[in-house]
């Protein structure tokens, strides 16, 4: 059976209470299904402020919650960030890293993603490691050499265990917010290409890797499931449909259709 994850990065939006009142509906809808096809996990990765009461209304529910970035550093004198130990203190199981947004707004290099996904690590927290390259890149037959660049920095020495514990996002920077998603066949292409590297990388030819690889970039309840259906795709990584009960739930059915 093909096990899948149907991840939603709720970006900046909604209000604690919208978001409360977000989660009761669709935890009231998806619930009892997630209940009984336990290979489709799903999360939520609301807005910080919004963490603790999201948590609060999932705590019996099948749906997990991530963050969408912490920081490096245990303790201490970073003013504006958040603790992987802290995330994992109030119920966060995963937390998105890298992403696109973070990595062209804020600044944020493979050398600090790398530090991050190492601390989550230490505490159990599963990270969502984006990777992806721009329109330009693509255009100049880049893709590959990007996203090596950006998995060896992370993914360079780490144990066979940490690399299966580790989710990566394939966020091809110009389908991100734009409605023109990757088609199947070329994530479908670009997802082998990670996956073999990852064998490279980890040294691993004699064994499998069972890391995810999920694809996000305008995916949503109408490409969904001819994504899923590409043996590569193990997921997804979903903004704007993640914000509408109706289309994250129907991502969600249409992986469960492809089980
Ligand atoms: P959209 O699904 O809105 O294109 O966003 C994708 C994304 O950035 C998820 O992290």
């Amino acid at each position: 059976m093909r096990e899948f994850l149907i991840a939603g990065n709720w970006k900046m939006n909604m209000l604690p209470t919208q978001a409360k009142m977000f989660v009761q509906e669709l935890s009231g809808t998806i619930d009892e299904t997630l209940h009984q096809n336990p290979t489709i996990r799903t999360v939520v990765c609301p807005p910080f402020t919004h963490l603790a009461g999201v948590i609060s209304e999932l705590t019996s529910s099948e749906i997990a919650v991530g963050a969408q970035n912490c920081y490096f550093k245990e303790t201490g004198a970073f003013t504006g960030e958040v603790a992987p130990s802290m995330l994992k203190a109030i119920g966060c199981s995963y937390c998105i890293l890298g992403h696109s947004e973070r990595r062209s707004i804020f600044g944020e290099t493979d050398e600090m993603i790398s530090q991050k996904v190492k601390a989550l690590l230490a505490v159990s927290v599963t990270p969502i490691f984006c990777i992806g390259e721009t329109l330009d890149e693509r255009e100049s037959g880049q893709t590959n050499v990007v996203l090596e660049k950006q998995i060896r920095a992370v993914f360079e020495g780490l144990t066979l265990e940490e690399v299966e514990s580790i989710v990566i996002a394939y966020e091809p920077v110009w389908a991100i917010g734009t409605g023109k998603s990757a088609t199947p066949e070329m994530a479908e292409e670009t997802h082998s290409f990670i996956r073999e590297l990852l064998h490279s990388v980890a040294n691993q030819f004699g064994h499998k890797l069972t890391t995810k690889i999920l694809y996000g970039g305008s995916m949503n309840a109408a490409n969904a499931y001819d994504l899923l259906s590409k043996p590569n795709i193990d997921g997804g990584l979903i903004g704007g449909a993640s914000l509408k009960v109706q289309d994250f739930t129907s991502i969600i059915t249409s992986a469960i259709s492809l089980q």
